[in-house]
């Protein structure tokens, strides 16, 4: 084992300049305008692969190409490990606040600049290189490897869960590693052991047949922009819970076991200060800011448009109002029903002046990790070993919905290793990923695959 972790540090430098490649390739899978280069980026993934010996191929859907790769060389007898990643990316533009180009990757303090450099190119790579370390030092692997990285987790994922609903058996594994989460900090990782789920929506309001002049009918008809803000102030009350009849009815309290596991993190208003600039934190005051995080339910507005905001003013009443709408689930509530339960009381709230449409857009799984088997055992010693420390066990407030449905569909054990942090700009202008964070990545990569090998 020693040669390999060696060899990585070695060729750190070579990692790193392919890291860079990689994330030139602007692939934005929500925009149709990329669909070119979310392929380029996908057979990038594939000719890095097939050049350091795996067997790899892409794979057609739908949609965006899975890149899909495998090395069962040490034998039945050896444990498989199935390493999940996402090569797509967020949308990005200088013009979001950037600092230079979000597909011109910076170097600067120790750190990656550019779209994807965290989430995920930087941290699925991580396994690519510590899978190229070994083999490059030793001919061969201490366990079967697979990859399946996909290219839409960030506009839905539906490629993927048919192929691994379709697929189960290629995609056999007795553990699968999934790189796509944050640590605490640096000198304390995380291994996930819950994700949220969700469901996404468009409340549409709607008034007059089209827009008119807020003097010739102002003060008797209901303006859909201000119905539309009555509306969504209703759906919190002043404690910052959920007003919505029994959204919270499925929802699984927390033991007193799990509450102390999670004030061990020691994450509190000063750490959620310093990371957003808020001043005051908000919500449940029943539960404390990392509960309110990862073990409770939200629903946000996410985005609202309606009326007129172009230079100047317009004095009109607008036709309609829209308000973008994202819950975030968790252990046991259902997107089905938690849509039903949302579209019941709007109708319900909506007054008579306006006319109220609630659209779904897409739902996703809530999952929870089994923490006691032996390949937790396995992450936790090779993070010890290759990182330095050993990890804490922690819910994410974020959603990889996919994580559900190979739990569903793939009897193994999913380990959550996430490598990158929630200070890493993920979804924001200069996203950027340290580089000990990779380099230790592989290390503790190359721990894993021997630990499990043991
Ligand atoms: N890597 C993230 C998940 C994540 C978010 C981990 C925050 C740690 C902290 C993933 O790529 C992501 O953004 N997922 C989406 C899923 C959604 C589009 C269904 C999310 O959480 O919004
Ligand atoms: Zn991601």
């Amino acid at each position: 084992m020693d040669k390999p972790l060696q060899y990585a540090n070695n060729k750190y430098n070579d990692y790193k300049d392919q890291l860079i490649d990689l994330l030139k390739i602007p692939s934005i899978s929500t925009d149709p305008n990329y669909n070119t280069e979310v392929r380029r980026a996908g057979e990038w993934v594939v000719a890095d692969m097939q050049r350091i010996g795996l067997t790899a191929e892409l794979i057609e859907t739908n949609r965006h190409p899975l890149v899909y790769a495998e090395w069962l060389g040490a034998g039945d007898n050896k444990p498989t490990v199935l390493f999940y990643g996402h090569y797509d990316v967020q949308p990005a533009e200088l013009a979001d606040g950037w600092d230079h180009e979000p597909f011109e990757p910076k170097e600067k303090d120790g750190f990656l600049y550019a779209r994807g450099a965290a989430d995920d190119k930087g941290q699925f790579f991580i396994h690519v290189k510590a899978v190229e370390s070994i083999l490059a030092s030793d001919g061969e692997l201490p366990v079967n490897v697979k990859f399946i990285i996909e290219g839409e987790e960030e506009s839905g994922g539906e490629s993927i869960e048919a192929y691994v609903k379709n697929h189960s058996d290629r995609l056999s594994a007795n553990v699968v590693v999934v790189s796509d989460t944050s640590m605490i900090n640096t000198e304390q990782p995380v291994i996930v052991t819950a994700l949220r789920g969700g469901v996404s929506m468009e409340l549409h309001v709607s008034g007059p047949k089209s827009d008119l002049h807020s003097g010739a009918y102002g003060g008797a008809v209901h303006n859909p922009a201000q119905a539309l803000a009555e509306i969504i102030a209703q759906l919190h009350d002043t404690n910052g819970q959920i007003s919505v009849p029994g959204f919270y009815d499925d929802v699984k309290a927390l033991t007193p076991e799990e509450r102390a596991a999670i004030a061990q993190a020691g994450y509190d208003f000063e750490e959620l200060q310093a990371e957003t600039g808020v001043p005051q934190a908000y919500g449940e005051s029943d539960f404390t800011i990392l509960e309110r995080i990862g073990a409770r339910p939200t629903l946000e507005i996410t985005g609202i448009a309606g009326g007129y905001y172009g230079a100047g003013f317009k004095t009109v009443i607008p036709q309609k109002a829209i308000a973008k709408i994202s819950c975030r689930l968790v252990a046991n509530q259902d997107p089905d029903k938690i849509f039903d339960l949302l579209e019941k009381h709007i109708m319900d709230i909506t007054p008579p002046t306006v006319t109220t449409e609630l659209v779904k857009l897409k739902g996703g799984r809530w999952a929870q990790m089994d923490i006691v088997n032996p390949m937790m055992q396995s992450a936790v010693r090779a993070y010890r070993d290759g990182w330095g420390h050993e990890p804490i066990f922690m819910r994410e407030g974020g959603s990889i919905p996919i994580v559900a449905h190979m739990q569903e569909n793939l009897d193994a054990p999913v380990v959550m290793m996430g490598f990158g942090l929630n200070t890493d700009n993920l979804h924001a202008p200069n996203e950027h990923f340290s580089l000990d964070h990779f380099k230790r990545g592989i290390q503790t990569s190359i721990h894993f695959m021997y630990q499990i090998a043991k």
